[in-house]
């Protein structure tokens, strides 16, 4: 496939480091985790007891704070229904965000309809400061002593505008009410770990890190200590109870590697990621008179990430003529869906510029010249769709 994949927001490649450490996990060493009434069984366990330390350890946890799951969208539900239908949880209200991603809003809403209070709190538009972000004010206003649980997603995933964790945390903390963060866009792109940004909860998903897809995780700050979360998935007890099934020892070995190689790449390619995407918004500007960015500067953004606004065209026309170019007009989960993006919305974009909008996730497995090759594809492919308008 001779196609630039610029879109590593949705997913990434699996790095063939990771493929090599989970091969001998199919064929060699595939005895269940759980059966250590034999020798393969214990060896397994030992393996991957060792595996998921040092993914506790790469977001500064310890192992009995990690719970594996199957990705995001699962770690999101584990936390929402998790703290809010606990036994002990006597609290009705839960605070989140307007942009974050579906597989919160999706908890968000069916909890609203358990009877629970959701309030989503609007974002900065375009034209404020930082774009996307929420306003630390409005957050302390809500917070009350019936809220429950407060979420708010570190990077978005289509405009990469990071919100204030560690602020919101230390108000999470004065009123003691539990804190989650769905940090997927900003493991391996950005330094996430549990002590520097206080979080209570975090969800991660291995696919977005060139790890492989199905499996991801939810950390739990103390979880022996006095917060406990109601388990979602009942069987089997793995997990503390917390999450039963077979652990998945491949997935597992493969995520522990991905983590492994984003602990030591990821200083670096965040620096080459975020020139590639400021080249990449110089060469289109550059050649397209009226391009909008959407969301913050570079500050405020995730490196790889970019999300412009086309004058005059549909960013679905304008990915079909450039064919040899991968990317999106935002999530991967609605990308099937005709409404436009609620984070575009979400920042005052009108349904004509959402539409006329598209995103980039620039990745490991990409080259500057790549960036090149793509910015004159897509500035080919404008001019030709816009020749026809005028
Ligand atoms: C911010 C965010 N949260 C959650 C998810 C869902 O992750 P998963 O595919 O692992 O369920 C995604 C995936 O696009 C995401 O970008």
């Amino acid at each position: 496939m001779n196609v630039i994949y610029l879109d590593n927001h949705a997913t990434t490649r699996v790095d063939p480091r990771v493929v090599e450490a989970m091969i001998p996990w199919f064929d060699t060493w595939y005895a269940n985790p759980g059966s250590t009434t034999h020798e393969p069984g214990r060896l397994a366990k030992e393996a991957i007891d060792q595996a998921l330390a040092r993914i506790a350890g790469f977001f500064h946890a310890e192992p009995d704070e990690l719970i594996v799951t199957s990705g995001a969208t699962e770690s999101n539900n584990l936390a929402v229904f998790g703290v809010c239908l606990h036994p002990r949880q006597k609290r009705r209200k839960v605070i989140s965000v307007a942009t974050e991603h579906q597989a919160m809003l999706g908890p968000l809403q069916k909890i609203q309809k358990a009877g629970f209070d959701v309030k989503l709190l609007p974002v900065q538009s375009q034209n404020h400061c930082v774009p996307g972000q929420i306003d630390l004010q409005q957050v302390a206003e809500e917070i009350d002593s019936d809220t429950a649980l407060v979420s708010v997603m570190l990077a978005n995933n289509e405009i990469g505008v990071l919100q204030p964790i560690r602020e919101i945390a230390k108000l999470c903390a004065q009123h003691e009410v539990l804190f989650h963060t769905d940090a997927t866009q900003a493991v391996g792109r950005i330094p996430v770990d549990l002590d520097s940004l206080g979080v209570d909860l975090l969800s991660y998903s291995a696919h977005k890190v060139y790890g492989p897809k199905g499996i991801g995780g939810l950390l739990i700050r103390g979880q022996n200590g006095p917060m406990r979360l109601a388990p979602q998935i009942v069987g089997g007890g793995q997990q503390s109870n917390l999450r039963s099934g077979t652990l998945a020892s491949s997935s597992i070995i493969g995520m522990s590697k991905a983590l492994e190689i984003a602990r030591e790449s990821q200083m670096q390619e965040s620096v080459l990621h975020g020139l590639w995407r400021n080249r990449l918004w110089d060469l289109l500007s550059a050649a397209i008179p009226g391009l909008q960015r959407n969301g913050p500067d570079e500050q405020h953004r995730l490196p790889g990430n970019l999300n412009v606004c086309f004058p005059k065209v549909e960013g679905q026309s304008l990915m079909l003529e450039a064919k040899g170019i991968a990317v999106s007009s935002g999530s991967a989960c609605t990308s099937a869906n005709p409404e436009t993006s609620h984070v575009l919305r979400a920042i005052g974009r009108t349904d004509d510029e959402a539409r006329a909008s598209i995103r980039f996730g620039i990745g490991r497995f990409n080259s500057e010249h790549e960036i090149e090759i793509a910015a004159g594809q897509l500035i080919d492919a404008y001019h030709k769709l816009t020749s026809f308008v005028a």
